[in-house]
């Protein structure tokens, strides 16, 4: 996620925005930048890279000077990271300065009204849009700022948290959020904005939150003024006392980075179809994929390559795939694929899924492919990133930054793309009717909200996990769609817990693992009602047989399972494709309190990191 920061006061702004940006670094970013207003005129630093570099790259121009100014850390979604795309992005006529974290869906429709009056663009951001839609209504309605911004805002579809400067009025920041977040610190005779409190915490532990939909006019010997962007109603601003430490704040108040992630699945899937998925047209759009369509539904085969969760985010694409499009899909191990000499060539497409974009056998197989005349698309969540740039095509998942080295949030958007790509595919071979694709996208537009109702079972899924963290095996066990779920729910555990947990097919205990079978041994079993339902209650009875602990994630009102677990959590309805996003949240929430209360560090386990950048 990007990181913006905003100043108003006595201060030097710029170290003021220095500090800030580095608070905010915790969020991952590529690029980073500022603008600073000396009273004069404004001086604009940006660089990809680091906040060190910026601030370097600021002193060495002597452009530090000023007691107003915006700056921001980039987490590129649209253009690569370069100093062209790094914010602040100014307005043609160079009058206005702007910062922006989110996604504006509709920009691409914006820009060609722009340009056709004559607006020019450099840089492939939908920011540059935004700050230009701004001043095209300024001069065109002849406005001030604030409404200019409202006007503005009333036309984009998308996720929004900004930071404007006009030097027509520069005695004021005007802010906006809408699925962003934003929050404008109070302080003796100087404001701050800021993505959250800690670039602020430091000053002044007043905060105003603005709720999505609210704009604010920031202005010198001013009162914050609040209002609603679409009926221009005042809004009496609420001033908060934080009382977070600065830790707490960049964990948005939860004990740790993967609770934080986990948290985060709503929306980082949202993120993940927003502009894609336009369901009631029945559309999905994805140049990615668009510009080689006939490349994957003729292809005679589809390789997915990856490693650790994005190996089973890709175990779950095959069923997909398959299901969907009736190609045959091969799911490999990165780190086997690029040794074996595989029989791959011109006709294949390989699919190279990594959540950092950096995972060194991953990119090894990609390379492997492409020499074998193989097509490859990559499925990364860190624009630019050495795989995204060495795939022919790609799609990023739209997560935000991954902190936790237990990757989860990746996972449910590594699978949304994967269903949108299928869906898009399907449409175009045919191989799904409309009404079937309809059906899809509907379900799949519905499943952020079945994630939250999930969460809300957190109570009862730490219950469960009392029950279990003294354990030191464990078995998971799924069938079908839910089999790599099994697989990943083990990974879970034994990444963060350090309990020994195997994942397998329901179907294979029989073929030596119920031989572990004894009361020391929890089993996770996922047996929701779509998909070999009564095969998997067949296999629980041949486990409880044998007196062992069952926990059992199932559809809700299920009683079968019910009166034969020891655990049952329960899960919404959901089409059978799209179980896994749902199956998987109980078992990282499992793992992630067993491993709690086992004092394990959840966010930096033993022996691991984020990206496994060497063999
Ligand atoms: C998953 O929780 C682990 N952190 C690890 O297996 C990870 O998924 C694997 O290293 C692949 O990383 P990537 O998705 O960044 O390529």
């Amino acid at each position: 996620m990007c990181g913006i920061v905003g100043y108003l006061g006595h201060r030097e702004a710029f170290d003021v925005i220095v500090k800030g940006l580095q608070r905010l670094e915790y969020r991952g970013y590529d690029s980073a930048g500022l603008m600073l207003f000396d009273g004069d005129q404004v001086t604009v630093s940006k660089t990809k890279g680091k906040v060190f570099d910026l601030k370097e790259r600021a002193e060495n121009a002597n452009a530090i000077h000023g007691n107003l100014g915006i700056g921001h850390t980039r987490w590129a979604t649209h253009g690569v990271p370069n100093d062209v795309n790094s914010h602040p992005h100014l307005s043609n006529s160079k009058r206005l300065a702007l910062v922006h974290n989110g996604i504006i869906e509709n920009y691409q429709s914006l820009k060609t009204t722009l340009e056709q009056r004559g607006y020019t663009f450099s840089s492939d951001t939908d920011t540059e849009v935004l700050v230009n839609l701004i001043e095209e209504i300024q001069q065109k309605e002849q406005v001030k700022l604030a409404k200019a911004v409202r006007l503005a805002l009333n036309q984009v579809v998308g996720a929004y948290a900004i930071v404007v400067f006009d030097i027509e009025q520069p005695d004021r920041l005007v802010t906006a959020r809408m699925g962003s977040p934003l929050a404008i610190g109070v302080g003796e005779k100087e404001y701050f904005i800021a993505s959250d409190a800690s670039p602020f915490i430091a000053y002044t532990s007043n905060a105003i939150y603005l709720e999505d939909g609210e704009m604010a006019v920031i202005a010198r010997d001013q009162e914050v003024e609040v209002r609603k962007i679409k009926s221009n109603k005042e809004v009496d601003p609420f001033i908060v006392e934080l009382e977070l430490s600065l830790e707490e704040i960049e964990k948005g108040g939860y004990d740790h980075f993967m609770l934080k992630e986990i948290y985060e699945q709503p929306k980082a899937i949202q993120d993940t179809f927003r502009g894609r998925l336009l369901s009631d047209q029945g559309l999905i759009k994805m140049a990615g994929v668009e510009q080689h369509l006939n490349t994957f539904i003729e292809a005679k085969r589809i390789i997915i390559a990856a490693c650790g969760t994005s190996w089973h985010a890709g175990l779950v694409g095959e069923y997909i795939f398959e299901t969907y499009l009736r190609i045959p899909v091969e799911v490999e191990y990165a780190s086997e694929f690029r040794y074996r000499d595989p029989v791959i060539g011109p006709g294949d497409v390989l699919i190279a899924i990594s959540q950092s974009g950096e995972t060194a056998d991953t990119l090894a197989a990609i390379k492997l492919a492409k020499s074998k005349g193989a097509f490859v698309f990559g499925i990364c969540n860190v624009v630019g990133s050495s795989i995204a740039r060495e795939t022919h095509a790609g799609a990023y998942t739209h997560a935000g930054p991954e902190i936790g080295v237990a990757s989860t949030k990746a996972f449910t958007t590594q699978i949304t793309l994967l269903t949108l790509i299928a869906l898009k595919l399907s449409q175009a071979k045919e191989s799904l009717s409309h009404s079937e694709i309809k059906h899809l996208t509907k379900a799949l537009e519905a499943v952020p909200a079945k994630v939250q109702e999930v969460l809300e079972l957190d109570a009862h899924i730490k219950a469960i996990a009392e029950a279990y963290f003294r354990a030191e095996n464990s078995l998971y066990l799924g069938r079908g769609y839910n089999f790599p779920v099994a697989l990943e729910g083990a990974l879970k555990l034994k990444e963060i817990s350090y309990i020994h947990a195997e994942g397998y097919p329901a179907a294979e205990m029989k073929h030596g693992p119920i031989a572990l079978i004894d009361e020391q041994m929890p089993v996770f079993v996922i047996a929701t009602r779509k998909g070999h339902y009564e095969k998997v209650v067949s296999n629980i009875q041949e486990i409880k047989s044998r007196k062992a602990k069952i926990i059992a994630i199932v559809t809700k009102g299920d009683q079968e399972v019910a009166a034969l677990a020891d655990h049952c959590i329960e899960i919404p309805e959901i089409e059978e494709s799209l179980t896994p996003i749902l199956t998987t949240i109980p078992l990282q929430l499992l793992a992630y309190y067993i491993a709690i209360m086992r004092g394990c560090n959840v966010d930096q386990p033993r022996n691991l990191a984020k990206s496994v950048t060497v063999e």
